[in-house]
């Protein structure tokens, strides 16, 4: 069922490019997997395509241990289901054998057609998938994502990294621009689809007491902020090609900043949203950059010995329109910290005093996206006992103690967002092309990199 409206899902086929990759395994599987054991998935078909020989049974052997309180009978539904393609991305005569794989399939299981492509490869496939899905019109460019006068869907999914700077997301853009119907692409960022990053815009717009308040007379600083114990877990290769500022501050934690600042969307629907979110991502301006390195990344697996990847990124950006004059966004992200955390903590400015009464802290508004998700507001009380002392004491909402720990995970959101054909979680060309500007002005500031301790707060200075 979609968990709003409570209807069951379309049936559809899932289409893993990259079936074999960590994503697929760690994220993908489970993901339908939950779907079908809350039965909101019932008719569907999964075919798992990736270059090397292998079995639909070993991948999902190894997708396994990443799912929670396995039922042996759901998972019996989600093996009978899956299959495997072997194939090369780059050799065009393997496409229409893709395509009669799936129709053997779909006859298998009685399915009508409708398809989601998710390309879960390294991103440096994806121009050549997109060109050959559209010269063997496999996905195609009708604005209903209709087949040649067909009526079931194809919709395909792009996993972040979406490019590795402008030029290659905006080369990127054009071929799927020239290949696809926009409405049919879905550029994903699994950020959009945590309960919390949700929560940011509406907890904002539908409460009177935060929206006057929410602009640069009441606000001080605004710190994004996305720690991470873990280093880079065997994903050193790709890794010391990006860091932290190409990873994590380009997708989500410019996606969480302008969900944060930006104004009303007129209607809640993609179009708006997208815009909306853009037009901050635009106004973005980078002040400072500090960078950093774990002590040991050098001799990590696959990580060039000489390597100046950073691990840290600590920014200070502002937003150049009249609702943020001022204000810093402190976006801050690194691996092997001393905490995993994901918040925004909004810093109000400080209360006038009354009389001689003075508030000894701000004011804050925390928004914990994890791991302990929930909203905090940082308030004073007076001092029990006393008459005109005041103390901060801290109002908390714990989101998992009122609606239970299984509140869906992000790529089950979104996959349900993809059947249901709903963008607006998904992000629009324009906002991936200005993120990637303000990374390439981050660049721009030459700055040492500093090392730091695993397990630390990160750089020093
Ligand atoms: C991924 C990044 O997109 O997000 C990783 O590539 C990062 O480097 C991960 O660790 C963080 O996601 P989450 O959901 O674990 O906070």
């Amino acid at each position: 069922m979609d968990a709003v409206n409570n209807k069951p899902l379309t049936e559809c086929s899932f289409i893993i490019m990259g079936g074999t990759g960590d994503l697929s395994k760690r994220k993908l599987i489970p993901a339908i997997y939950n779907l079908i054991a809350q039965q909101q998935l019932t008719t569907f078909s999964v075919l798992l395509v990736a270059f090397s020989a292998t079995s639909a049974a070993e991948i999902l052997e190894q997708a396994r241990p990443f799912i929670s309180a396995l039922d042996p009978i759901i998972w019996e539904k989600l093996c009978a289901a899956t299959y495997y393609h072997q194939m090369d991305f780059y050799n065009e005569v393997c496409y229409p054998l893709l395509q009669s794989s799936l129709i053997d399939i779909e006859k298998k299981h009685e399915l009508k057609g409708n398809r989601i492509f998710y390309l879960a490869t390294m991103p440096q496939h994806f121009e050549t998938i997109t060109k050959f899905f559209a010269h063997h019109g496999i996905v195609s460019n009708d604005p209903g994502c209709h087949l040649a006068g067909q009526e079931p869907w194809a919709r395909v999914v792009y996993e972040k990294p979406f490019g590795y700077d402008l030029a290659s997301a905006k080369a990127l853009n054009k071929s799927i621009t020239r290949a696809f119907c926009e409405r049919c692409v879905f550029r994903i960022d699994h950020y959009l689809g945590k309960e919390l990053v949700g929560n940011i815009a509406l907890t904002r717009f539908t409460n009177r007491i935060f929206e006057p308040l929410w602009n640069h007379k009441h606000i001080e600083s605004v710190h994004i902020t996305l720690s991470e114990t873990l280093g880079v877990e065997g994903r050193g290769a790709f890794y010391d090609t990006s860091g932290a500022l190409k990873d994590n501050v380009q997708s989500h934690m410019l996606q969480i900043l302008a969900l944060v600042a930006m104004e009303a969307p007129a209607y809640l629907s993609a179009e708006y949203i997208r815009a909306a979110k853009a037009a901050v991502l635009k106004r973005v301006v980078v002040e400072n950059v500090t960078l950093g390195q774990y002590d040991g990344y050098l001799q990590e697996k696959n990580v060039d010995p000489r390597s100046t990847t950073e691990t840290y990124a600590a920014l200070c950006l502002k937003i150049k329109n009249r609702r943020w004059q001022g204000v810093p966004f402190y976006v801050t992200t690194g691996k092997k910290l001393d905490k995993k955390e994901t918040s925004v903590v909004i810093t109000f400015k400080p209360a006038k005093c009354l009389l001689n009464i003075c508030p000894v802290t701000t004011n804050t508004l925390t928004i914990n996206i994890a791991p302990n998700e929930g909203l905090f507001l940082d308030l004073h009380i007076k001092t029990p006992g006393t008459n005109n002392h005041v103390q901060p004491i801290s109002m908390e909402f714990c989101h998992s103690c009122l609606f239970g720990p299984n509140t869906p995970q992000a790529y089950e959101v979104l996959l349900v967002d993809v059947i249901n054909g709903d963008q607006s979680a998904f992000l629009r060309a324009d906002e991936i092309e200005l993120a990637w500007k303000i990374i390439a002005q981050a660049q721009t500031f030459i700055t040492p990199l500093q090392t730091y301790a695993p397990g630390s707060t990160g750089p020093k200075s």
